[in-house]
């Protein structure tokens, strides 16, 4: 394996909602090589979002370790912290959460804004990137003017215009019609290719499977089964009882 970007040490989480207690996860172990393409599939209520959660610094475990490139974020500061969601890690989700008033470019610059960088300088880093993902013709609309997966690509560009070392997609292709989702991941795949980015979604799409260089099937808030490129198939039908296909 090449260098590890990302350790999961015993990772469990517990959600307390009052007297009733949530077992989100239940010991996670994993290394994430620099560069790797990783899904993280599971049924509904599995565990994927709050990994998620964990990798990308916005909630801390009940108990084991997150290590980026080595360092445990249970030890950053505050500041820090918002410092590596900043400049590290480029989140997309399955609803885009673009911000409706804003148009393509300044949904884009302003995550460059936020990371230190001046409003010229921004707008047009944003505008090379966008032009990068394909949507250098769209840089004055408003997400209401452009289609789905127009609209999840903006979220790509906006992921990708700190030059983040791992991008965090959470059913990046969730929303999108088959055809769409498809390009999206031909996208995410060539970010990794060509810009060496570390890729980490969770899905339940099948097309994904094909690009990942392992995935990871989890139930319960456990590793159930971690399937390397080229080995054994996932089975088309069900995943521990969940139609996926
Ligand atoms: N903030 C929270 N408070 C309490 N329980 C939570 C919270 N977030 C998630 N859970 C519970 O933790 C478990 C794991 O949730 P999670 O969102 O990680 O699942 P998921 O695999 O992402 O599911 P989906 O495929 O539906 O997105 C579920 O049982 C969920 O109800
Ligand atoms: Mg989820």
């Amino acid at each position: 394996m090449s260098e590890v970007i990302l350790t999961v040490q015993d990772v469990t989480k517990v959600y307390t909602m009052g007297a009733e207690k949530v077992h989100a996860l239940r010991g996670i172990n994993l290394e994430v090589a620099q560069g790797e393409y990783l899904s993280i599939m599971g049924p509904s209520g599995s565990g994927k979002s709050t990994i998620f959660n964990m990798i990308g610094g916005l909630d801390s475990p009940s108990a084991g370790e997150v290590l980026f490139e080595g360092a445990k974020l249970a030890h950053l500061s505050s500041a820090q912290l918002a410092w590596f969601r900043c400049h590290k890690i480029g989140f997309i989700f399955q609803s885009f959460n673009l911000i409706g008033s804003m148009t393509t470019l300044e949904n884009v610059s302003i995550a460059r804004v936020f990371a230190g960088a001046s409003l010229e300088q921004a707008k047009q880093e944003a505008a090379e990137v966008l032009t990068r993902v394909g949507l250098g013709h769209r840089l004055t609309h408003l997400p209401s003017q452009v289609s789905g997966g127009q609209q999840q690509r903006i979220a790509i560009a906006r992921a990708l215009v700190n030059k983040p070392s791992i991008i965090l997609a959470d059913e990046p292709t969730g929303n999108l019609d088959l055809k769409t989702g498809e390009e999206i991941i031909d996208l995410l795949a060539e970010m990794k290719q060509d810009l060496g980015i570390t890729v980490i979604t969770a899905t339940h799409d099948l097309k994904m499977l094909s690009r990942s260089d392992r995935v990871i099937l989890i139930a319960d808030g456990q590793i159930r089964r971690i399937t390397k490129k080229g080995e054994v198939e996932i089975e088309v039908g069900s995943v521990d009882g969940e139609t996926v296909a």
